[in-house]
């Protein structure tokens, strides 16, 4: 039996390495006697795991923050956390402004939470820890019998920290230094996750394209997807986020020879101008990354791109904003990810004035998202008629009455259940789809085939 003051929930915001370590939390915290909350509300304990890649992220959590006063201080059993990337940027300014937190902890101490709000409980508070990890070494909580959320889909982290300083980029600062995970390591919890039911693992880096630095012997991304694609149990196999200059031909021959590596590539430009993307310290031009995606397309046949673009870069005229529009257009993305620039105190970029005005940010931001738009309505307009793999997700969330699932190439894929059969019972199943229609969002299609 739980005490009443055992239940947990965690909040997430970020990205997938984010919701990958609140699971592993999740997971920790069963372990010392704790159980999850889905709601704030029902919580005797609840933690924030944050994000602080943008300004915008961090100000959702500081008005979700302010909101737990009342509670923290007429509950005095009740335990807040901030956890994660705010944490380990702003610990004392958090403190300061919120003194009712209990625990700060930051991104190399979560294996210490547990803890913490154990000593929290007995009012030990506040505890700050923005540390390193504990001696069992980089990847101890990484090993972590994790909670998953999602049954046939599972994140796997083969690195963590950044170490390319990206003169926009908060993440090499609240993350640390660059490692790999051994690959035997990688391979083990894969097999784990098979075990479990998992049929699609997504392995996780910042940089997931230089996998390997400073393990010994010497191994790279190409060898490591080698190792899971021969994971038995395991039908597909994904990797984010790829940095442009680090795409090997290695990693996409094994991208086109690896059956169950998908052909999908998240390779963010950021820019297509060249004066921008020196000054963003991103390594590359934009012709070199127009040579990356053409050599990409020829060795991988069907290969589908997600990119990242950052709007209103400090410096950024009209002209260097029009070459981004014309690669964003040129290289047809499937999804693009536009963010306005946002000054992340402690980087390179921070130094130099934020002088491109917000409305122009917004209407630049607002012209890639509808030039995407007309890119992916035309691109899957054209898928129309073909068959595609389809590895189920479960119920349409818009309408309980379809089957949702993604194509290799991640678009999303509705579909009708088979007659008669439980169309719950085809989560994590590949089936064969052929598709009939196409919408703004969505994929439509009816089912011609089991895997
Ligand atoms: N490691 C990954 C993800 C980095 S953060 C990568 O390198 O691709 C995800 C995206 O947020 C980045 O690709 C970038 O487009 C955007 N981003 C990062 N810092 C930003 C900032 N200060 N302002 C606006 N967008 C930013
Ligand atoms: Fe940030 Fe650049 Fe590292 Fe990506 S590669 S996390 S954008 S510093
Ligand atoms: Fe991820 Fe945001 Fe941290 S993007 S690494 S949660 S700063």
């Amino acid at each position: 039996m739980n005490r009443p003051s055992d239940k947990v929930c965690i909040v997430t915001f970020g990205c997938q390495m984010n919701k990958l370590d609140s699971d592993l939390l999740r997971g920790e915290l069963a372990r010392a006697g704790f159980s999850c909350a889905e709601r704030p509300e029902e919580a005797d304990v609840v933690l924030y795991n944050t994000c602080s890649v943008r300004d915008h992220a961090e100000h959702r959590v500081l008005s979700h923050l302010g909101a737990y006063r009342r509670r923290a201080e007429s509950e005095p059993d009740f335990v807040l956390g901030v956890i994660g990337c705010m944490a380990q940027r702003m610990a004392d300014q958090l403190l300061a402004r919120f003194p009712f937190v209990d625990v700060v902890c930051g991104t190399r101490a979560f294996l210490r939470v547990p803890a913490y709000i154990r000593r929290a409980q007995q009012g030990g508070g506040p505890i700050v820890d923005v540390g390193e990890e504990s001696p069992g070494g980089r990847f101890e909580f990484d090993r972590a019998a994790r909670m998953r959320q999602e049954d046939h889909s599972a994140y796997v982290s083969v690195m963590r920290g950044c170490d390319n300083f990206c003169a926009y980029c908060i993440v090499p600062f609240v993350r640390g230094r660059e490692s790999s995970r051994p690959p035997q390591e990688v391979v083990r919890e894969v097999r784990r996750l098979a075990d479990d039911g998992v049929r699609e693992v997504t392995l996780l880096g910042q940089n997931v394209n230089s996998y390997g630095g400073g393990l010994e012997p010497p191994v790279g991304l190409a060898d490591l997807l080698e190792r899971v694609n021969g994971v038995d149990g395991i039908e597909r196999v994904r990797f984010v986020t790829s940095h442009p200059r680090d795409m090997t031909d290695g990693i996409l021959r094994a991208m086109a020879g690896l059956e169950k590596v998908c052909e999908h590539l998240h390779v963010p430009a950021q820019s297509g101008s060249d004066v921008v993307l020196g000054r963003m310290r991103r390594d590359y031009t934009a012709a070199q990354y127009r040579d990356m995606v053409a050599r990409a397309r020829e060795l991988v046949p069907g290969l589908m791109l997600a990119g990242d673009f950052i709007v209103g870069f400090p410096g950024e005229t009209e002209r260097d904003f029009r070459l981004t529009l014309r690669l964003l257009r040129e290289v047809r993305y499937q999804q693009s990810f536009i963010f306005k620039y946002s000054p992340r105190p402690g980087t390179a970029a921070a130094r130099w004035e934020d002088d491109v005005p917000d409305r122009i940010k917004r209407e630049r931001n607002q012209a890639l998202l509808v030039a995407q738009e007309e890119v992916d309505t035309e691109r899957r307009a054209g898928m129309v008629g073909r068959r595609v793999e389809v590895l189920v997700d479960g119920l349409s969330k818009a309408d309980e009455r379809h089957l949702s699932g993604r194509t290799r190439g991640n678009d999303i894929v509705v579909f009708d259940p088979p007659q008669g059969a439980r169309p719950e019972n085809l989560t994590g199943r590949l089936v064969t789809v052929e598709l009939t229609d196409s919408t703004p969002l969505t994929l439509f299609g009816r089912l011609s085939g089991r895997g």
